[in-house]
C-alpha cells in the first residue's frame, strides 16, 4: 500500500500544515530572542549590528504566522490530538496570549509613535505627522519587553514538558508534532 502525508490534523497527530507552521516559529522565535539577547548583552557588537535590524520584520512575520496558526487549527479543531491534561491546555493558552499580544503591542507602539515601517521591502505603515499617540507608545513601552521575556520563561518550560514526557515513557507527545507523517 503506498503512503502519503497528511496535510490535516488527525487525533493521533498533527498534519504537515500544523508541523510547518509550528518548527517555522519556533525557528523564527529562536532568531527573534537572539537578536534581543544580543542587543542587550552585546550592545553595537557585529552579532547585534546584524540581528537587531531584523526584530521588528521577524515579530511581523511571527504575527502573520499565529494568524495562519490560529485559523487551521480552528479550522482543524475537530480532529486535532487532544491535550494531556488541564495544565497542558492552560500552558498553551498561556503560550497563545504571549504569541499574539507580544507582536501586537510591538506593532501598536510602531504605530503610535508615527514613525514609517517597512518589512522585507514592503510597506507596513506609513507614519504621521504631528504628536506621537501617547497611550499607543505607554503601552508598548510598559508591556511589549516584560511579556516578551515572559513567554521566554514559558517556551522553555514548554520544552522542559516535552523532555519531562519523554523521559517518563510518553514519546508520543513528541512524536505527534515530530514523528512520521505518512498514512498507510
Ligand atoms: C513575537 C514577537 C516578538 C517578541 C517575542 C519580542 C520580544 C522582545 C523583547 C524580549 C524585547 C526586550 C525588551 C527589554 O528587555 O526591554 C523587545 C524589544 C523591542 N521590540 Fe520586540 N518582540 C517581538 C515583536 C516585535 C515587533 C513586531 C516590533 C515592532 C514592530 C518590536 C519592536 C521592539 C522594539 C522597538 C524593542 C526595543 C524597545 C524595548 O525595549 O521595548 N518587537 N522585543
Amino acid at each position: 500500500m503506498q503512503s502519503r502525508i497528511e496535510m490535516n490534523d488527525t487525533k493521533a497527530r498533527y498534519g504537515a500544515v500544523s508541523r510547518g507552521l509550528h518548527w517555522a516559529m519556533a525557528l523564527a522565535f529562536a532568531w527573534i530572542y537572539c537578536s534581543t539577547a544580543a542587543h542587550y548583552l552585546l550592545e553595537d557588537s557585529a552579532l547585534d549590528k546584524f540581528l537587531w535590524p531584523t526584530h521588528k520584520q521577524v515579530g511581523l512575520l511571527l504575527m502573520g504566522l499565529l494568524l495562519v496558526r490560529l485559523l487551521w487549527s480552528l479550522l482543524n479543531r475537530h480532529r486535532r490530538p487532544p491535550s494531556l491534561n488541564l495544565a497542558a491546555r492552560l500552558g498553551h493558552g498561556l503560550l497563545y496570549t504571549g504569541m499574539f499580544a507580544i507582536p501586537f503591542l510591538g506593532l501598536l507602539r510602531q504605530y503610535g509613535s508615527g514613525r514609517a515601517f517597512s518589512a522585507f521591502g514592503l510597506p507596513v505603515m506609513s507614519g504621521f505627522e504631528g504628536p506621537k499617540i501617547q497611550w499607543m507608545t505607554d503601552l508598548g513601552n510598559s508591556f511589549h519587553g516584560l511579556l516578551g521575556w515572559t513567554l521566554l520563561v514559558l517556551i522553555v518550560g514548554h520544552v522542559a514538558a516535552v523532555i519531562l514526557h519523554c523521559i517518563k515513557g510518553q514519546g508520543h507527545i513528541l512524536r505527534r508534532m515530530a514523528g512520521s507523517m505518512t498514512s498507510d
